[in-house]
């Protein structure tokens, strides 16, 4: 066993302790990050599989996610944009592919107006909500209390208006369905990408990614810290003193003695760890209210980007369908193309219900009801399942049940003694994305920086 010390431990070698670690460092403080995992870069994660390289986790960078643009720059990564040239297809209840171009789907003009009009009111509610703290809405306790579903259906009565306007935040970004979490909680979502517009605008939120993959983040932060970051060490015990005050991390094969602690793990592995002395209520009772959403990354490998030569952008969209939405997602100078396709929470419960050819089966024949029949035989298939990752246990990020964000979320950044929470699934702008992980990170570790000042 070895024993280290340290004026911080981080738990958690994701983008959010490493930019803590990386960050309170620089000022000259000593560091220890512990990771559970045998590598770095926790929800971001690139593997090279049946020859195809594929980002498994977090990868697009949209323009106002300016902390981790300028740390991607500050890295030495390069970023390429997404192919979005060509025409979208949508698929609405009829079940028929329709080809459009433009910011609004191919609906009924009645839909369209409709659509408009939510998306406005939106941006409206989403300019009153600070995204630190959603809480202090003047409506925030009726806008908490009432599912992001239902609140729709109380604005209109156009049925698929509700099913793709809901389809942008549960499947698209919370990846619950849209009856479990609050209306608060979808502004929260629109409020930290800037508008509902922005949510909304595939273009801007999903606009860039890191040539050679957003794992390169971490990996290069990591070869920075190089031996402060011990991998294969999950932290089972945190013992902590509010006076002095001290904190000893027990991972397996490494314990270490420091005086403050950053919890940098999605909220739903904090039980994971056993507290000495416990946690406090509060704390016991907001971690149990606060859940990772579940949706499968279907990966999609073809000899050529096929849908190109039909004029096609590769963007998908269909609130009905099984996979809700498909992307281009052909690596930088790749000549082959790939497309990446999501199945969301309830759809993705059915899918796990399947043996892995037949869900193979029927991703893979959704995905040809938007493109045609090419898209059966990909050369390569994979399945993001981050619900089966012990360290992780669902994707992307995570968010409060029906009603919590504004009866915990006041509290949920308090720190615990010596222990700081830092991860995207607290942040604020950038919150559920990596931009928001290293904005926590940094934040996290101007506050313990400042303890030591003071
Ligand atoms: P993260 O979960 O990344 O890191 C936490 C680390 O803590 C992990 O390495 C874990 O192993 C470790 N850990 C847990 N318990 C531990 C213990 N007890 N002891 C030691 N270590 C422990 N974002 C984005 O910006 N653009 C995108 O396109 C996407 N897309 C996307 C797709 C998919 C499929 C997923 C799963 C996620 C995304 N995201 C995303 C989200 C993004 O990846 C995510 O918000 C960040 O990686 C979160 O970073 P954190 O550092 O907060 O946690």
């Amino acid at each position: 066993m070895r024993t280290l010390e340290r004026n911080v431990v981080i738990i958690g070698a994701g983008p959010s302790g490493l930019t803590a670690a990386r960050k309170l460092k620089a000022a000259g403080l000593s560091v220890a990050v512990l990771e559970a995992r045998d590598r770095v870069g926790g929800r971001t994660w690139s593997d090279t599989i049946d020859g195809a390289f594929l980002e498994i986790g977090g990868q697009w960078i949209s323009p106002d996610q300016e902390a981790l643009s300028e740390l991607v720059e500050e890295l030495g990564l390069e970023t390429f944009a997404r192919y979005r040239e060509g025409e979208s297809v949508y698929i609405g209840a009829d079940h028929r592919a329709v080809r459009y171009t433009g910011d609004m789907f191919p609906v009924a003009e009645s839909t369209a107006q409709e659509m408009e009009r939510l998306i406005a009111l939106l941006d409206e509610l989403t300019a009153k909500t600070d995204p630190a703290a959603p809480w202090t809405h003047p409506d925030a306790r009726a806008l908490d209390t009432i599912s992001f579903s239902a609140w729709l259906r109380e604005q209109s009565s156009d049925e698929e208006a509700c099913n793709n306007i809901g389809l942008f935040v549960a499947g698209g970004m919370l990846t619950k369905p849209a009856h479990s979490f609050s209306t608060l909680q979808a502004l929260l979502m629109a409020s930290s990408a800037g508008s509902f517009s922005n949510l909304v605008d595939e273009n801007f939120i999903l606009d860039r990614r890191v040539a050679g993959g957003m794992q390169q983040v971490s990996e290069r932060m990591a070869a920075d810290l190089g031996d402060d970051v011990v991998l294969g060490a999950p932290v089972r015990t945190l013992r902590w003193n509010a006076e002095g005050p001290s904190v000893t991390a027990e991972a397996d094969g490494v314990t270490v003695h420091a005086q403050y602690a950053v919890m940098a793990v999605p909220p739903n592995l904090y039980s994971r760890v056993s507290f000495d002395p416990p946690l406090p209520r509060r704390q016991h009772q907001m971690h149990q209210h606060v859940s990772l959403g579940l949706v499968i990354k279907v990966h999609a490998v073809y000899s050529k980007p096929f849908w190109r030569d039909a004029g096609l952008s590769g963007t998908c969209f269909g609130a009905h369908e099984l996979v809700q939405e498909v992307y281009d997602n052909t690596n930088h100078e790749d000549s082959r193309g790939t497309l990446v396709g999501f199945v969301s929470d309830e759809k993705a419960d059915a899918m796990f219900e399947l043996s892995a050819e037949e869900r193979k089966q029927a991703i893979l024949e959704s995905i040809a009801g938007y493109l045609g029949d090419e898209a059966l035989t990909p050369e390569v298939y994979y399945e993001s399942d981050w619900g089966s990752e012990e360290w992780t246990r669902g994707a992307y990020a995570a968010s409060y049940d029906l009603g919590g964000l504004h009866r915990y979320g006041p509290d949920q950044l308090a720190p615990v003694g010596p222990i700081y929470w830092s991860c995207s699934d607290l942040a604020a702008e950038g919150y559920q994305h990596v931009d928001g992980a290293v904005r926590m990170g940094a934040k996290t570790a101007e506050r313990i920086i400042a303890q030591f000042k003071g």
